[in-house]
C-alpha cells in the first residue's frame, strides 16, 4: 500500500473523500451484523470508524470485533462526510493495524465513576474527551495570556520558585531545606520580584507555578497553581482595574473563538454566559459590597473578609465579572498602599467571576514610600532584613506602581463551567492529594 497521509482528527475535514491513516486508541466499539463501529481518539478528537465486512480482510473484521478499549491502532480508510456525526465526518475503514492490544480490564470504562476513583486514575482520566477539552481550553488561556502581554510590550520576567521570604502571609508557606542557608520557601507569588522588574523595564509580567500551604479543602484551592502577574510602573489603582478588565475580555474572546463548539457539546457549557463578558465591568467598593451582602441576608459586618459564600452571593448579582476595590487594609497583605482618602482602606481590587466562581484576580497598588513600608513590615511581623532588597526599590526612583495576579486554574474552571479546580490542571495538588 502506498504511504497515506497521517491525518489528525481535528483537521479531518481537510481530507474529505481521501484515504488517510489515523493513529490513535480505541475509545469504544459496538457491532451490528456486518458492521463494527469503532470510536477512535487521537488526542485531538474522537471519530467513528466504520468497518464493513465487505471492505476489509476477514482477519481485520474479526480482530475489530474483539479489541479491548484503549488498544492502540493505525486505521486506514476514506474520510466521508456524515451529518449525524458530532464532528461531521466518519472513516470508511479499509485496514486496521493493531499496535498494542490493550489489557482487557481498562479501569475507566464507559460507566459512571466516583471522583476519588477518577482522581486516583488521573493518568488515564486525562484521555477522556471531556479532559481533552478542558486541557485544550487551559492551553488556549495560557497562550491568550502570553499573547495579551507580549503584544503590548510587557517584558516576561521569570521569578524564582525558591524564595527567602513570604509574600502573601506566613501561614501558607511551604518550607524546603536549603543547604547551609537553612530553609527556603516555595514562592506564593512572583509579585515582589515583579515589582523590582517593573522598576527595571517599565511593564512586565511573571508567569509560573506558585505554592500555598492552604489548609482549605474547597473547590477553589490547590496547593500548587499557576499565576500570571503583570506589574506596571507609574500605574495607579484605576488603571490597574482597566488593565484587568481589558485582559479578561481578551481571554474570554479567545476561548470562544477556539472552543465554542466543544464547550457546548462536550462540556455542556452555556456559552451565552461567556459572551456576556464585555466591558465595562461593574466596580464597587468593599463598603458597597458589604451592603449588597447584608441586603441579600448575609450576616457579614464591616471589617470581615469575604469567604467562598460571600463571593458566591456577590458575583451572582452580575452577568459579568465584578471588581471589588478598597478592602479594609487589615485584611490584606503588607505591601498594599493605603487609600489617602481613608487610610483604613487598601488600594486593592479583587475581580470576582460570575456564576458563583468568585475571585480569579487579586491585585492593587503597592506602597511606594520607604518609611511607610518599613512600618508595614513591622506591623505584619515580617523580618526587615529579608526584605531589604525590596525596600531598596523605594530608595532609588520609587514611583506609584500596581499589578495583579490571575489564577489560571480558577479561570479554566470558570470558562469550562467546572465545579472544582481539581479538573483544571493535569496533575492537581491539594492537601489530601499528591498522586499520581
Ligand atoms: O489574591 P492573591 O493571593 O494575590 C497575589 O498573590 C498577589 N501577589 C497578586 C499580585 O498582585 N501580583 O492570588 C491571586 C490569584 C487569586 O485571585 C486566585 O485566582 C489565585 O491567584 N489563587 C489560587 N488559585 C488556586 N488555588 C489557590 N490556593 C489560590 N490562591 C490564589
Ligand atoms: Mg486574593
Amino acid at each position: 500500500m502506498t504511504q497515506l497521509p497521517r491525518a489528525w482528527i481535528e483537521d479531518i475535514g481537510e481530507y474529505e473523500g481521501q484515504d488517510v491513516e489515523l493513529r490513535g486508541w480505541l475509545d469504544n466499539r459496538r457491532s451490528s451484523g456486518k458492521l463494527h463501529f469503532l470510536q477512535v481518539r487521537d488526542g485531538t478528537g474522537v471519530i467513528q470508524c466504520v468497518v464493513f465486512k465487505g471492505d476489509v480482510s476477514p482477519e481485520v473484521f474479526d480482530v475489530t470485533d474483539h479489541l479491548p478499549q484503549e488498544s492502540s491502532l493505525k486505521v486506514r480508510g476514506t474520510v466521508r462526510r456524515d451529518e449525524r456525526s458530532p464532528i461531521g465526518y466518519e472513516i470508511g475503514v479499509k485496514d486496521v493495524e493493531v499496535v498494542q492490544k490493550a489489557a482487557p480490564d481498562y479501569p475507566l470504562g464507559h460507566k459512571e465513576h466516583g471522583i476519588a476513583f477518577l482522581m486516583d486514575h488521573r493518568h488515564l482520566w486525562l484521555r477522556s474527551n471531556r479532559q481533552r477539552v478542558v486541557m485544550a481550553v487551559r492551553h488556549t488561556i495560557i497562550k491568550a495570556i502570553r499573547d495579551y502581554f507580549d503584544d503590548r510590550g510587557f517584558r516576561l520576567v521569570d521569578a524564582p520558585i525558591f524564595t527567602p521570604n513570604a509574600c502573601e502571609g506566613t501561614s501558607t508557606l511551604f518550607e524546603v531545606p536549603y543547604f547551609d542557608l537553612g530553609k527556603a520557601y516555595l514562592t506564593q507569588s512572583g509579585q515582589l520580584y515583579g515589582e523590582a522588574a517593573a522598576m527595571a523595564y517599565g511593564k512586565i509580567y511573571t508567569f509560573g507555578p506558585t505554592f500555598r500551604a492552604e489548609k482549605s479543602k474547597t473547590r477553589r484551592h490547590l496547593t500548587e497553581f499557576w499565576m500570571v502577574e503583570p506589574e506596571v510602573a507609574f500605574m495607579e489603582l484605576e488603571e490597574d482595574m482597566d488593565l484587568a478588565e481589558d485582559f479578561l475580555v481578551h481571554i474570554v474572546q479567545r476561548v470562544l473563538e477556539r472552543h465554542e463548539r466543544d464547550l457546548e457539546r462536550v462540556l455542556e457549557r452555556d456559552v451565552s454566559k461567556l459572551r456576556a463578558v464585555q466591558k465595562p465591568f461593574p466596580r464597587i467598593t468593599y463598603d458597597e459590597a458589604v451592603k449588597v451582602l447584608q441586603a441579600a441576608g448575609n450576616p457579614i459586618e464591616w471589617g470581615e473578609d469575604f469567604g467562598g459564600d460571600e463571593e458566591t452571593i456577590l458575583c451572582s448579582q452580575y452577568d459579568r465579572p465584578v471588581m471589588v476595590h478598597r478592602y479594609p487594609a487589615e485584611l490584606k497583605a503588607f505591601y498594599f498602599k493605603h487609600d489617602p482618602l481613608d487610610p483604613r482602606l487598601a488600594l486593592g481590587v479583587d475581580v470576582l467571576a460570575p456564576e458563583g466562581y468568585g475571585e480569579i484576580i487579586g491585585g492593587g497598588q503597592r506602597e511606594d514610600d520607604y518609611d511607610t513600608l518599613v512600618r508595614r513590615l513591622e506591623e505584619h511581623n515580617l523580618p526587615k532584613d529579608a526584605f531589604s532588597w525590596y525596600l531598596d526599590l523605594r530608595k532609588w526612583g520609587s514611583v506609584p506602581h500596581s499589578g495583579f495576579g490571575l489564577g489560571v486554574e480558577r479561570t479554566v474552571a470558570w470558562m469550562c463551567g467546572l465545579h472544582h479546580v481539581r479538573e483544571t490542571i493535569p496533575w492537581p495538588r491539594m492537601m489530601e492529594r499528591l498522586t499520581p
